[in-house]
């Protein structure tokens, strides 16, 4: 049986990602900074799909921790999917340095960390597969929202680095730019559907690219990666005028 460490078990798109694991049999270790919240999910996805799962507390910010945490899993993942991160307020984030700081943190330092020891542990077994969940906020920085949109264009760039290092060892490192997802993130907001995802769609792509396909980043809808293009082609001359 193969296991799964998912990071993030109170996220709608981590449950989401969960039970698409689950339900394909695998073993699922769930990790969540608060464990008592992390139960709902491990109850449900126990109970939906027969799987063995465990929970295991972990802030990714614990630097210091973060190693000792993977020593102490149960057993070393087959795969580990990171969906950690937080929105913030770009507003706020504008003139509270301290929440700036907590946004780079926990859509940067923290899941690279993380990811970073996990393919230490991976390299040394020689297999493995590493999921990082960024955005397409880090395709292109906007005035609406840049603090979060460059610490997953700073996590983007590692999972590259890491991808480039790993490969001919053997070890996928796949990125995950999920557009909209209809989530406690983007709760109340006016999301146009097209560009919206559902999470139960964004867990059957993210299984669908770890473990049946090929690619190394991936759009969960194709048209995102056309919006991103074009978006990414505007000159900067003309894009600093227009309100993003
Ligand atoms: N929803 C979207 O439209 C969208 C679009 C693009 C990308 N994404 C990305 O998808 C991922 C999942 O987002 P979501 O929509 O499911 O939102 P979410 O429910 O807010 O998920 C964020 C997750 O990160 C966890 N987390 C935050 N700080 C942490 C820390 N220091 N240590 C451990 N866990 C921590 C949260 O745990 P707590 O419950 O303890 O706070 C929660 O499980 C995020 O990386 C997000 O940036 C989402």
């Amino acid at each position: 049986m193969k296991t799964l460490l998912l990071v993030g078990a109170t996220s709608d798109i981590g449950r989401a990602v969960a039970l698409e694991y689950a339900g394909a049999g695998w073993r699922i270790l769930l990790a969540a900074r608060d464990p008592a919240a992390g139960r709902r999910t491990a109850d449900d996805v126990a109970t939906r799909t027969g799987a063995p799962v465990s929970l295991h507390a972990l802030d990714v910010l614990d630097d210091d921790g973060l190693a000792a945490f993977v020593d102490g899993l149960p057993e070393l993942p087959d795969t580990a999917v990171c969906v950690v991160g937080e929105l913030g307020s770009q507003e706020r984030a504008q003139t509270d340095p301290a929440h700036a700081r907590t946004i780079l943190r926990t859509n940067f330092e923290g899941p690279a960390l993380l990811l970073g020891i996990l393919a230490e542990r991976f390299l040394a077994r020689g297999s493995g597969t590493l999921v990082g969940v960024s955005s397409v906020a880090g395709d292109r920085g906007r005035g609406s929202n840049y603090v979060y949109g460059a610490a997953k264009a700073g996590f983007s760039a590692f999972l590259s680095g890491l991808r480039n290092r790993l490969a001919p060892a053997g070890i996928r490192v796949l990125t995950v730019k999920p557009g909209f997802v209809r989530t406690r993130m983007t709760e109340g907001m006016k999301l146009p559907p097209l560009l919206t995802a559902e999470p139960a769609e964004v867990g059957r792509a993210v299984y669908t690219a770890a473990e049946k396909g090929r690619g190394d980043v991936i759009y969960v809808r194709g048209l995102w990666r056309g919006v991103m293009t074009v978006i990414s082609l505007i000159p900067e001359p003309l894009f600093k005028r227009l309100k993003l």
